[in-house]
C-alpha cells in the first residue's frame, strides 16, 4: 500500500534547508506528483540507510562520471572502480550493456561498505537500439501516443542494457532553428510540448518505476536553455518571468505532474543567474510550487562551468549549486572534492547534503535497484520485424507534406503513380545510412537503416536511376566540420566522401534527363551539424545541394523534394520552384520504407509542423504565438492619426513577416473542410471560470469532413486569442488538438473542452488568472485556421 505523506510533512526536510518563513508562504496541500517517491515506506527505508552513511558516502551518491565516450569535456581519467568500492561514486553514465554495468555493479554491491547500487544513466533520445525518427519529427505527428511508444521501446531496450535512467525527454521550447538542439525538442509551442512531455514520461516510467522494464526519466534542460540568445548553444537566456511561466515552464511542469523522477539542470544562465545554481527555479518553483520529490542532476560539467559564469571559485560554485537544488554533479568534478570540507567547516549545513542524498536514494529505491541490481544477459540485439514495423509506423506519421501543387499536363506529383516509368533518385541523403539515422542515436547502429535508395530499388527495380549529386559539405567547410562532430573527429571516415561537386551535379542532371520524375533527397549533415554544439548562422542546404536542386529543376523534369533535416531549413527557392515538397526529418532505421509508403500513397501524410519554417534566417526567432505590436504590418491601422502606408509598421524591408510554412501546417492527399465552430455557451463570469479549478467550462464543437477521394487523418487544431487583458497576450495560442481519421466523404463532429487552464494567463503580479475579455477561437488544420467563434468572459 502506498501512503502519501501529508504535504506539510513531506516538505519538512526542505523546510530545514530553506527556512520556515518562506516555506509557510508557499506551503501547499496538493498531492505529490509521484506517489512512489513520496511513499512513507520508501522514505523510511531511505532514512534508515541515510543514518548509517558517513558524510563521504552521502556525497558519493551525489557524484556521477562517464566511463564511456564523452559528450563534453572529460573531467579526467579517474579510477572509477576504486571510487565505486569506496562509496565515492553513486552513478555512472555512458556505461552500456549487461556485462559492463554488472561489472561496476558487482563492485558497488560486493566491495562498498553499504552495498548501495549504482544508477546507470544514458542518453536515450529517439529510441535506444531501435532508432526511431528524431523527437522534432515525433512532435510533427501531433500524436502523443507515438512519443509514448518510442519511449516504451527505448525504456525496455535500455533496461536490457543495464540502464535504469534515461536523459530524456528534452522538453525545451525551441523557437530558433539556428539552435541545433531544436532537433531533440518538440518545437516552438508550450501546449504541444506539454502534451508530448507527458507522453514521453508515461512511456518511459509507465506510472510505476518498479516495473522491470521502466526507467526513470531526466527531463531536461531546466530551464530556458532553448531561449539561447541568437540561437547559439550554451548562450545566456534573458526573458520576463511571465514568458518563463507561460512559455518555457509548462512542458517541465507537465512532465513533473506526470511523475518525472529526475530533472537535468541546464548550462545557460537565466536572467543573469546560471540555471545550475538558481534557487528560484530549482527550489522555489520546482520543489515548493510543483512538489517535486525526485532529484536534479546537472548537465555535463555544468557545475564546474559555473566558474566561467563568474559567480565564484570552485568551492563557492559547488556550494551554490548544491544549495540551489542540484543534487548530483555530472562530470563537474566538484561535489566529490569540495563539499565535505565545507560541511566540516560549517559553511554548508549537513542537512543540505542529507536532503540531496535522500532524493537520489529515493529514486534508486523506487526503481527497485536494491532488490534487482543486476541485469541478466539477454540475446544480442536485432532489428526484428516487430521493431521495424513499430519504427515504420511512427515514421509514417511524422512526415509533413509541405507542398503538392499540380504540374501542367501531369497533375499533382504525389502520390507517385504508375505513369512515372523511370524515377531518378538524386542527392547525398538518398543512400546514407548514418545520416538517415538522425542526430542523437548513440546506441543506434546505421547498419540497420534501410535507405531511400534500397527501398525504392526494391519497388522499382531497374526503373530506378540513382545519382548522389553532391556531398553534404564541400571544400573548406568539410575539412573544418569533419573535426567538430558530436563524437569527435571523423577524418578518414569515408561515410560521406567529398566528391567533385561540378562533376557529380552534371552526372545528376544527366540522370534526371533520363527519367520521368526526379526525387531529390537533400538536407544537412545530421550527425555533424545537428544537436548539441551545432548552432548554425545560416539555414540553407549545406554544401552544393542548392546548386544541385537548381540544376535538376532546370532540366524541366518534374521534381519532388524530400527534405531530411532536424531543423526547419530555409526552403524559399524550393518553395517557389519545386511542385512537391515532403519534410521527412531524420526517419531512423525504417527511413526508406516509410518514405516509400508516402511516395506511393500507401500512407497518406498526416504530419503537421511543430515549428515555423522561415523565409529567411533573419526572421528568427520566428514563431506564430507572437505578442501584438502597435504597428502591425497587416490589419487594423485605423488608430493611426495619419496614413502610415507601408513604411512605419513592424516589418522587414526585404522580406515578408510570415513564415514560409507556418506552425501546424501540413497537407494531405485528400482535403478537409470545416464547419463554423459552435460553442456551448457564449458567456461566462470570470469568477466561475476561476472557481472551476481545472474543470472544463465550455465546449467548442466543429464538423470536419473529408471532401476528397482517399482516406486521411487530419490534425484538428484549436487556437485562441485573448483580445483584452491587463498583460498583452499572443495573437494566437494553440489550446487543443485531435488527430481525426476520416474515410472519403466522411464527416465527424469534434468537441474540445476549454477551462481555466487553457484560458488563463499570468498577470503583472505573476498570478495565473482570467479577466473579463473576449476570446476569439479558431479551429482548423494549421495556425492559419479561419473557422471562428468566440467566448465572452464577463464580470
Ligand atoms: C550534455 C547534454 O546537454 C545533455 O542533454 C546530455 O544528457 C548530457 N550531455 C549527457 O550526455
Amino acid at each position: 500500500m502506498i501512503f502519501i505523506f501529508p504535504r506539510t510533512l513531506r516538505l519538512l526536510p526542505l523546510l530545514l534547508v530553506a527556512g520556515l518563513g518562506s516555506f509557510l508562504a508557499t506551503a501547499q496541500t496538493s498531492p505529490a506528483p509521484n506517489a512512489q517517491l513520496a511513499s512513507k515506506q520508501l522514505n523510511d527505508r531511505v532514512d534508515a540507510l541515510l543514518k548509517k552513511m558517513t558524510l563521504e558516502e552521502k556525497i558519493g551518491q551525489l557524484v556521477q562520471y562517464s566511463a564511456g565516450y564523452a559528450t563534453g569535456p572529460n573531467a579526467s581519467k579517474l579510477r572509477y572502480e576504486e571510487m565505486v568500492a569506496k562509496g565515492q561514486l553513486g552513478s555512472m553514465l555512458d556505461v552500456v550493456g549487461a556485462d559492463a554495468t554488472n561489472h561496476y555493479q558487482h563492485i558497488a554491491l560486493e566491495k562498498s561498505r553499504l552495498h548501495i547500487p549504482l544508477l546507470f544513466g544514458q542518453d536515450v533520445i529517439h529510441g535506444h537500439r531501435t532508432t526511431f525518427p528524431i523527437p522534432l519529427a515525433i512532435a510533427a505527428s501531433w500524436d502523443p501516443s507515438a512519443a509514448e511508444l518510442v519511449a516504451r521501446s527505448g525504456a525496455s531496450e535500455a533496461r536490457a542494457d543495464g540502464l535504469a535512467w534515461v536523459f530524456s525527454p528534452m522538453v525545451d521550447i525551441a523557437r530558433d532553428p539556428r539552435w541545433g538542439r531544436i532537433v531533440e525538442s518538440s518545437g516552438e509551442d508550450p501546449y504541444l510540448g506539454s502534451a508530448m512531455a507527458r507522453a514521453w514520461v508515461k512511456g518511459y516510467q509507465q506510472d510505476d518505476l518498479s516495473k522491470p522494464d521502466s526507467v526513470a526519466v531526466s527531463v531536461k534542460h531546466f530551464v530556458g536553455y532553448g531561449a539561447a540568445i541568437a540561437g547559439r548553444d550554451y548562450n545566456a537566456a534573458d526573458m520576463s518571468e511571465i514568458t518563463l511561466r507561460q512559455v518555457y515552464l509548462p512542458p517541465f511542469h507537465a512532465a513533473v505532474d506526470a511523475g518525472a523522477a529526475t530533472l537535468m539542470s541546464s548550462f545557460n544562465s537565466l536572467n543573469g543567474i546560471p540555471a545550475s545554481a538558481n534557487p528560484f527555479t530549482l527550489t522555489e518553483i520546482l520543489r515548493r510550487e510543483w512538489g517535486f520529490d525526485g532529484f536534479v542532476v546537472s548537465d555535463w560539467g555544468a557545475i564546474g562551468e559555473l566558474v566561467n559564469h563568474s559567480i565564484g571559485d570552485g568551492l563557492t560554485v559547488a556550494r551554490k549549486a548544491l544549495e540551489a537544488g542540484v543534487d548530483m554533479d555530472m562530470e563537474g568534478n566538484l561535489y566529490g572534492n569540495v563539499i565535505a570540507g565545507q560541511v566540516r567547516s560549517g559553511k554548508i549545513p549537513e542537512s543540505v547534503v542529507d536532503e540531496a542524498t535522500r532524493r537520489v536514494l529515493r529514486v534508486k529505491f523506487a526503481l527497485g535497484l536494491f532488490e534487482h541490481p543486476y541485469t541478466p544477459a539477454g540475446p544480442a540485439y536485432d532489428a526484428t520485424p516487430e521493431r521495424r514495423a513499430a519504427a515504420r509506423k511512427i515514421a509514417d506519421e511524422t512526415f509533413v507534406l509541405l507542398k503538392n501543387d499540380p504540374v501542367e499536363g501531369v497533375g499533382t506529383l504525389l502520390p507517385l503513380t504508375a505513369k512515372a516509368k523511370k524515377v531518378a533518385l538524386i542527392g547525398p541523403l538518398a543512400d546514407d545510412q548514418r545520416e538517415l539515422l538522425g542526430a542523437w542515436a548513440v546506441t543506434g547502429d546505421p547498419k540497420y537503416v534501410i535507405t531511400l535508395r534500397t527501398a525504392l530499388q526494391q519497388r522499382l527495380g531497374d526503373r530506378l536511376l540513382y545519382a548522389p549529386g553532391c556531398g553534404l559539405l564541400s571544400g573548406e567547410d568539410a575539412n573544418v566540420l569533419r573535426h567538430v562532430t558530436f563524437l569527435g573527429p571523423v577524418a578518414g571516415d569515408d561515410h560521406s566522401p567529398i566528391p567533385d561537386d561540378a562533376k557529380t551535379i552534371a552526372d545528376a542532371v544527366e540522370t534526371a534527363k533520363k527519367a520521368d520524375v526526379a526525387i531529390l533527397a537533400l538536407g544537412e549533415p545530421t550527425n555533424w551539424m545537428e544537436g548539441e554544439a551545432s548552432s548554425r548562422a545560416t539555414l540553407g542546404f549545406t554544401g552544393a545541394q542548392e546548386q544541385l536542386l537548381e540544376a535538376v529543376v532546370a532540366t524541366g523534369k518534374p521534381v519532388i523534394l524530400i527534405v531530411l533535416a532536424g531543423r526547419p531549413l530555409e526552403l524559399k527557392w524550393a518553395a517557389a520552384h519545386v511542385p512537391a515538397i515532403l519534410e521527412a526529418w531524420s526517419p531512423g532505421i525504417e527511413a526508406g520504407p516509410a518514405v516509400t509508403d508516402v511516395l506511393f500513397g500507401e500512407v497518406n501524410p498526416s504530419g503537421k509542423l511543430p515549428s515555423s519554417f522561415p523565409r529567411a534566417v533573419g526572421q528568427e526567432p520566428l514563431y506564430y504565438a507572437q505578442l501584438p505590436t502597435g504597428r502591425p504590418a497587416h490589419g487594423d491601422l485605423s488608430h493611426f492619426p495619419h496614413d502610415a502606408g507601408e513604411k512605419f509598421v513592424s516589418r522587414y524591408m526585404d522580406e515578408e513577416n510570415s513564415a514560409l510554412f507556418p506552425f501546424g501546417w501540413g497537407l494531405s492527399y485528400t482535403r478537409f473542410s470545416y464547419s463554423k465552430p459552435t460553442i456551448s455557451r457564449a458567456e461566462i463570469p470570470a469568477s466561475e471560470l476561476i472557481a472551476s479549478a481545472g474543470k472544463p467550462v465550455v465546449t467548442v464543437g466543429v464538423d470536419v469532413k473529408n471532401t476528397g477521394s482517399v482516406a486521411g487523418t487530419e490534425v484538428v487544431q484549436l487556437y485562441i486569442r485573448n483580445t483584452s487583458a491587463s498583460v498583452e497576450q499572443p495573437v494566437r495560442e494553440l489550446k487543443s488538438f485531435a488527430r481525426v481519421q476520416l474515410a472519403p466523404g466522411e464527416k465527424k463532429h469534434i468537441e474540445f473542452s476549454l477551462g481555466f487552464e487553457e484560458l488563463s494567463f499570468y498577470n503583472a503580479d505573476l498570478k495565473q488568472t482570467v479577466e473579463p475579455t473576449t476570446y476569439r477561437i479558431w479551429i482548423g488544420g494549421s495556425s492559419l485556421a479561419t473557422a471562428e467563434t468566440s467566448l465572452h468572459v464577463v464580470e
